[in-house]
């Protein structure tokens, strides 16, 4: 199965939306945004006609309200306002709100239809398509959740101007991650770009880039039996970082945890899978230079194994890593030893 994208330029975005939303037959129309969302970016569409008679949910912003009571809430408004079977949930917002409002539509009265309009290049590039829908859970992230797709997905760089430039650059992150599961050009392309976020408003054509290449591995395995793994490339030390930073009190955006991961699994890659040298050292500089880096220690090694060991990927065999012979080649099911990783970190705190 496939996911429906609209491609939209900023200009024609409302009647876009329009088209889309006149093509589907539905009673009443719930749009979910979230504090920050609801001014900043649903403002940029309100004069839709499909949202003349819209019925509102807005949900607390920020990872810390995709949780059961956020969820519960908008149950509640779904069955409180008349939603029916027939209703159709619009998503606008981050990785958050599409995560959270896609998983309330798949389960209110066994599911109502949703669209997603992501406003954050994350958003965009990652978490509004694929199917994965969810919420944390005891302290875990997306524990409970069900893959379904939305009906569509309206993705344009109209809403890239209300970012900020951080924000901006944890999406770019998994853009750069999907370059190297796609081709040697799109890579080149993207780490010669000196400054990205200057040229946010002429952005689709790269975030079109990217997107196909996300769908490409979720339409042959949307269920991530195998191939989807590809797309977690980066993440298993990245997700450690995050928590890591997180536990810590100086939480760090996803996509920069993601760009540090990724020196660490290149470095990894060259390691165990032959990944050309210079290729690892290009990438790297590059994300040192945008991301800037992530201080650890030797002391914090055990930590950071221990929460890696925490991955939903790994199996009895240990800790399972993503890995890339060469552009375009990645390789799965990779078991890495605490040694090995621990020379990765070694290399991402000396050798950059
Ligand atoms: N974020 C990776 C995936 O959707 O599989």
């Amino acid at each position: 199965m496939q996911d429906r994208i609209l491609f939209s330029a900023p200009d024609s975005l409302t009647e876009d939306i329009d088209s889309l939303l006149s093509s589907v037959e539905y009673d009443n129309l719930f749009v979910i945004t979230d504090t920050n969302t609801l001014p900043l970016c649903f403002e940029r569409i309100s004069s839709c006609k499909a949202f003349i008679a819209a019925r509102h949910i807005t949900i607390g912003c920020g990872d810390e309200n995709k949780n059961l009571e956020t969820l519960a809430n908008i149950w509640k408004n779904l069955s409180g306002r008349g939603a029916t079977r027939k209703s159709l949930v619009v998503n606008v917002g981050g990785g958050m709100v599409t995560d959270i409002g896609g998983f309330a539509a798949s389960t209110f009265k066994r599911g109502v239809r949703f669209v997603n309009i992501p406003t954050t290049l994350l958003a965009m590039v990652d978490a509004s398509t694929g199917g994965k829908t969810g919420i944390n859970f005891l302290g875990l992230k997306n524990e409970i959740g069900v893959f379904n797709r939305p009906l569509a997905t309206v993705i344009s760089p109209a809403f890239l101007s209300t970012l900020p430039e951080k924000e901006f650059y944890s999406g770019y992150a998994e853009m750069i991650k999907h370059s190297l599961l796609a081709s040697e050009s799109d890579w080149a392309e993207l780490i010669s770009i000196d400054e990205p976020y200057s040229m946010k408003d002429d952005f689709l054509p790269f975030i079109e880039k990217s997107v196909n290449v996300k769908c490409r591995v979720t339409e042959e395995d949307p269920f991530e039996k195998g191939l989807r793994k590809a797309l977690n490339l980066a993440h298993t030390v990245g997700h450690a970082f995050e928590s890591f930073a997180m536990q810590n009190g100086n939480p760090v955006p996803h996509g920069f945890a993601v760009a540090w991961g990724l020196v660490c699994e290149l470095f990894l890659s060259t390691v165990k899978k032959e990944f050309p040298i210079e290729k690892m050292r290009q990438t790297a500089a590059y994300i040192k230079e945008h991301f800037g880096t992530f201080g650890i220690e030797c002391k914090d090694y055990d930590a950071l194994y221990n929460l890696m060991l925490h991955d939903k990927k790994n199996t009895q065999n240990g800790v399972n890593f993503t890995l890339l012979s060469d552009i375009g080649q990645p390789e799965l099911d990779n078991y890495i030893s605490k040694e090995e990783i621990n020379e990765a970190l070694d290399f991402y705190r000396e050798g950059l």
